[in-house]
C-alpha cells in the first residue's frame, strides 16, 4: 500500500491491525527532512481515527534507523526559520500518536533519528544499532525532546556524555540503561517489533490506548497525579464491551472476541 503524493516513507499493512511506516531515503541516511516528519505525521494523522489501525512500527530498514534531521537543509536557516518551522507541529502529532509506536532499529539513530526512536512506545534495538545525539557537533543542542526523553530514560550522568561528549549508546548499553526494551539479531530486529505490534494489536485497543497514556503521564506528573490519572483510567475501562468480554471470556475458558467497545 503507497500513499499519494508520499516519496519520504514507505506505508505498508503487514498485518492485520497493523500498519508500517519505513523510512526511505537510504543515501542520505534516512536524514529527516521536514517533509519525512510532515508524511510521518500525516499517516499517523490518518491512523488515529481509523479503528481498523492498532499498532504501527516504524523502521529505517536494515542499514540505518535514522541519522537526525537534514544537515543540509538545515543549513541556511536562521533562527526566524526556525521559528516559524512546522517541524514542532509534526513532532507534535508523532507525540499525540494514541496508539502504540513500536520502533525497530538497526544501525545508527541519531540525533533526530534517535529522538524519532524516543517517540516510540516500545524500541526493539539490533545488536549493531548505535544511538545518539550529535548535535553539539554542529554547534546546536538536540531540538526533538531528546535533552528531556534522554535524561528521563538514562539518568543526568549518563544523558550528559550522551549530549555533551556525543558519545553513542551500543544497543547493549541502551537497553541496560533501559532507554531500549529489548535487543535482537540485527537481522530479526523488524520481524521480532511485528511481533510485538502483531500481539498488541490483538489486545482491546481501549485498554490499550489507556494503558499508553497512563505509562507517558509516569514521565510528565508528580506520583500523586499520576496515581490519580490511572484510576480514572482503570475506572473507565470498566464500563467497555472489551472489558466484559475480557473478564467473560476468561471465566468462560475461551478466546476472547474484541470489538473495540
Ligand atoms: N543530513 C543530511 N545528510 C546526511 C545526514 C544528515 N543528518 N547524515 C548523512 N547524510 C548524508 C551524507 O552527507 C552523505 O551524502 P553524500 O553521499 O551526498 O556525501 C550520505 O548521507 C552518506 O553519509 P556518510 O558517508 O557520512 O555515511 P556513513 O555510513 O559513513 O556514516 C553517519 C553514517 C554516522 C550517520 C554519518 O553520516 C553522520 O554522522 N551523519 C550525521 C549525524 C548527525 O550529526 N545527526 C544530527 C543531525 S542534527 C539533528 O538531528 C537536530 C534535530 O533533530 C533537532
Amino acid at each position: 500500500m503507497t500513499m499519494a503524493g508520499v516519496e519520504d516513507i514507505a506505508v505498508t499493512a503487514p498485518a492485520d491491525g497493523v500498519r508500517q511506516i519505513a523510512l526511505d531515503r537510504p543515501k542520505v541516511r534516512n536524514a529527516l527532512r521536514t517533509q519525512t516528519l510532515r508524511e510521518i505525521a500525516a499517516a499517523l494523522g490518518d491512523w488515529a481515527g481509523d479503528d481498523a489501525v492498532h499498532c504501527v512500527v516504524v523502521t529505517g530498514g536494515e542499514t540505518v534507523f535514522a541519522a537526525g534531521a537534514d544537515i543540509k537543509e538545515m543549513a541556511a536557516k536562521d533562527a526566524v526559520d526556525v521559528l516559524l518551522d512546522e517541524r514542532p507541529r509534526h513532532w507534535q502529532a508523532i507525540r499525540e500518536f494514541p496508539k502504540p509506536l513500536v520502533a525497530a532499529v538497526n544501525c545508527y539513530a541519531l540525533g533526530g533519528g534517535c529522538e524519532l526512536a524516543m517517540h516510540c512506545d516500545v524500541i526493539v534495538a539490533g545488536e549493531g544499532a548505535h544511538f545518539g545525539q550529535p548535535e553539539v557537533n554542529l554547534g546546536l543542542i538536540p531540538g526533538g525532546g531528546g535533552t528531556q526523553r534522554l535524561t528521563r530514560a538514562l539518568g543526568k550522568a549518563k544523558a550528559m556524555q550522551v549530549v555533551l561528549a556525543a558519545e553513542f549508546l551500543t544497543a547493549a548499553e541502551a537497553v541496560d540503561a533501559g532507554l531500549v526494551g529489548e535487543v535482537v539479531p540485527d537481522g530479526d530486529t523488524l520481524a521480532r517489533a511485528l511481533a510485538i505490534a502483531g500481539t498488541i494489536a490483538a489486545k482491546p485497543p481501549l485498554a490499550v490506548r489507556l494503558a499508553k497514556e497512563a505509562v507517558l503521564k509516569a514521565w510528565e506528573l508528580p506520583l500523586a497525579e499520576g496515581l490519580a490519572h490511572e484510576r480514572r483510567a482503570y475506572t473507565l475501562l470498566f464500563s467497555t464491551d472489551d472489558r466484559r468480554e475480557g473478564v467473560a471470556a476468561f471465566l468462560e475458558k475461551r478466546p476472547p472476541r474484541f470489538t473495540g467497545r
